[in-house]
This record gives structure tokens, C-alpha cells and sequence, in this order.
């Protein structure tokens, strides 16, 4: 049996992995349409039966076979049956029927894992957080045209590409990141470029944003109430939180607020590039909280609407606030699967 399958085989719950070693788990299962004593298993069309099961009539009134139990066979010709792991958290009995039936027939299994190229995104996607202490090892002009590069094949509207990035490093960040900690710590205000966040939080966006700031001054001793060290805390944003690579994006105000849809993805794309470089990035809005400081102090125009920036570089490995790790709901619970 191929290793990493045993847990499929004998576990209704696989057990739970520390997320970074997910990527090189991700592994079809794959039945096969021959005994263990290498016998064909009749009847001949088992596998498409088997699949019916979880299909469903599409639009053409035809069969749709769900993406998470499709019939195939192997390059030999023989049928086989590729179950995506994902079944297990989708529908559990699903999941058991199929293992059962496999294994009561004494069907051949195989672990197949996915294409590298997707394992390797999907190891970037994982391995990604929110980096908020960097270690000062500078990084080049290239690299950031590099990763802006790749950022910029992102999708928008029409091929607007609405993106506009100031890279800052050296003096040109500190002389930045000190003009707008000055205004933080003077409690000056500025009125913001637009809302992102609500006027009032409800549930449950609420408790999510509860926990991330607990954990977050927790994990650097900060404890609650500590009003001046929680203002010190987020006053770190405005210093990149020491990155050596700082990025302000900006769009056209002649462009509609829609076009912050592309920018997110093209960020989302930045992020993940980064850290498939082995880099390390935190996403923040705080610099929109600033604009007119921002805009005054990188001589850009009124027109610019301050979108945000960015923080990039190596991550401090030591830095407890960089130990945070946020928790995700189960894909079934924002998504409606209809039609599958
Ligand atoms: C649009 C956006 C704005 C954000 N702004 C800030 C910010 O100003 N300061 C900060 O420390 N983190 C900021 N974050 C990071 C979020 O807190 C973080 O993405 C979230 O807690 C999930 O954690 P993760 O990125 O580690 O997965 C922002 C993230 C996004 C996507």
C-alpha cells in the first residue's frame, strides 16, 4: 500500500496534520478495477455505477459525475474509480459507501498525488500567513519587479489593470514609515479614503476580529486593556513592521470603486508569488487611514485614491507575533454546492 494511504483506509477522520505538510498529502484515491489476486472486477461497467451514486441530472438531463468521484481507468485499460479527498468533509457517507465498497470487494487502492505544479501553489496558499516582524536582510529591485510582474497577469475588468504601486525601501521607506508614526502617535486623524471596515461589528465577524486581536496581543504580552501597548502594537504597522520592503498601492479616482475587486486579486496574486520566493508579506489597510500623509510625502496627486500597502520581506523567525495562526471555516460553510 502506498504510504499516506493507510489513514484513508482506516480512519473515518484522517487525522488532523500540521497545515504545512498538507501540501505534499494532497492525494486522489484511487480504486482500481482489479482484486487483490489481480483478477478484472466484473461487471464491466462497476466503476460508472459507482460514480452514479453521487452523480446528478445536469442541465441536458445527462448524468453529471461529481467532481469528487469520476470514473476513469488506468493506462492498461483498466476501469478505476479516482475519489478527490475532499469527500470526506463533504458528504461523509458518500465517503464511507465508496472506501466500503472498494474494500468488501477486495479492490486495489492507489494514492495518487496531484500534479506538482498544483502542490506547489497549494503548499504557498498554506504555508502564507500575515508576517507582522521582519528581519532586515534587504531585498533587490528585481525581486520586487519579479514578483510585480507575475502579480500584474492578474485578471480585471475590461484589461484595466487599475494597479499603481510605490516600492519603498531604504530611506525612502523610513522617511515614510517616520512622517506617518509621528501622526499616529499625535492621535491625529485624517479622514479615511473609503470604508473598509463596518461602523459597527455583528456577529460573526465580530468574535473573528475578537480572537485575531486577542491572540495577537497575547502572543506579544500585551495584556487587555493596556491601552498604550496596544496603540504601540499598531503603531508598527506604519514601520512595515520593520520590513526592508514597503509597497503603497493607489487607484485612478476616474476609475469606479468595482475596480477594487481587481486590485484584490492582484494583491492576492502578489502575496501568494511572494511566498513561493520565500517571501513573507502582511497585507494592511492602516495606510489608508493616512492618505493625506501618504500623498503628501510620495508627491502623489489628489487624483490618487490611497488603496493600501503592503509589508514585505524575511520573516523573524524568533518574533512571537509572527506564531499567529488564523483559523478558516470549513468550506461547507460559506458555500452552497448546487447541481454537482
Ligand atoms: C485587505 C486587508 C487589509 C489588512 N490590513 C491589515 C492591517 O492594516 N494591519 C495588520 O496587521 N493586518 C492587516 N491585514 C491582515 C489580516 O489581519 C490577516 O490577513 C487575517 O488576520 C488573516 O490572517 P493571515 O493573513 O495570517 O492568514 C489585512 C488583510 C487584508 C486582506
Amino acid at each position: 500500500m502506498i504510504d499516506g494511504l493507510a489513514h484513508f483506509m482506516n480512519h473515518d477522520n484522517p487525522p488532523i496534520r500540521p497545515q504545512h505538510k498538507m501540501a505534499q498529502e494532497i492525494k486522489n484515491l484511487v480504486i482500481i478495477g482489479q482484486t487483490k489476486d489481480g483478477k478484472t472486477f466484473r461487471p464491466s461497467d462497476w466503476a460508472e455505477r459507482l460514480c452514479s451514486l453521487t452523480s446528478a441530472v445536469g442541465n441536458n438531463k445527462k448524468l453529471k459525475y461529481s467532481q469528487f468521484v469520476r470514473p476513469g481507468h488506468t493506462p492498461g485499460g483498466i476501469k478505476t474509480v479516482t475519489v478527490n479527498p475532499s469527500l470526506h468533509k463533504l458528504d461523509p457517507l458518500a465517503w464511507k459507501f465508496v472506501l466500503d465498497f472498494a474494500k468488501e470487494h477486495g479492490l486495489q487502492f492507489e494514492a495518487i498525488p496531484a500534479s506538482p505544479a498544483y502542490a506547489a501553489i497549494a503548499e504557498a496558499f498554506r504555508a502564507r500567513h500575515s508576517t507582522r516582524k521582519f528581519l532586515p536582510t534587504p531585498i533587490s529591485c528585481d525581486v520586487i519587479a519579479e514578483l510585480l510582474e507575475l502579480a500584474s497577469r492578474s485578471p480585471s475588468g475590461t484589461n484595466a489593470q487599475p494597479w499603481k504601486v510605490y516600492a519603498l525601501a531604504g530611506a525612502a521607506r523610513e522617511a515614510l514609515s517616520a512622517a506617518l508614526l509621528e501622526r499616529f502617535n499625535q492621535d491625529a486623524t485624517e479622514k479615511p479614503e473609503y470604508d473598509y471596515y463596518p461602523n459597527k461589528w455583528v456577529e460573526p465577524w465580530l468574535s473573528r476580529r475578537r480572537k485575531l486581536g486577542f491572540d495577537l496581543y497575547g502572543l506579544v504580552g500585551i495584556p487587555k486593556g493596556d491601552k498604550p501597548r496596544m496603540k504601540e502594537q499598531s503603531g508598527r504597522n506604519f514601520l512595515f513592521f520593520d520590513a526592508p520592503v514597503g509597497l503603497i498601492f493607489t487607484l485612478d479616482r476616474h476609475l469606479a470603486q468595482g475596480m477594487l475587486l481587481d486590485y484584490g486579486i492582484f494583491i492576492g496574486h502578489l502575496i501568494i508569488a511572494a511566498q513561493a520566493r520565500g517571501l513573507a508579506s502582511c497585507m494592511q489597510t492602516a495606510f489608508a487611514d493616512y492618505p493625506d500623509t501618504v500623498r503628501h510625502h510620495l508627491g502623489i496627486s489628489e487624483q490618487e485614491l490611497v488603496v493600501g500597502g503592503l509589508s514585505l520581506g524575511h520573516p523573524d523567525p524568533e518574533a512571537p507575533e509572527n506564531r499567529i495562526v488564523t483559523e478558516r471555516e470549513p468550506v461547507e460553510a460559506f458555500t452552497t454546492f448546487q447541481g454537482f
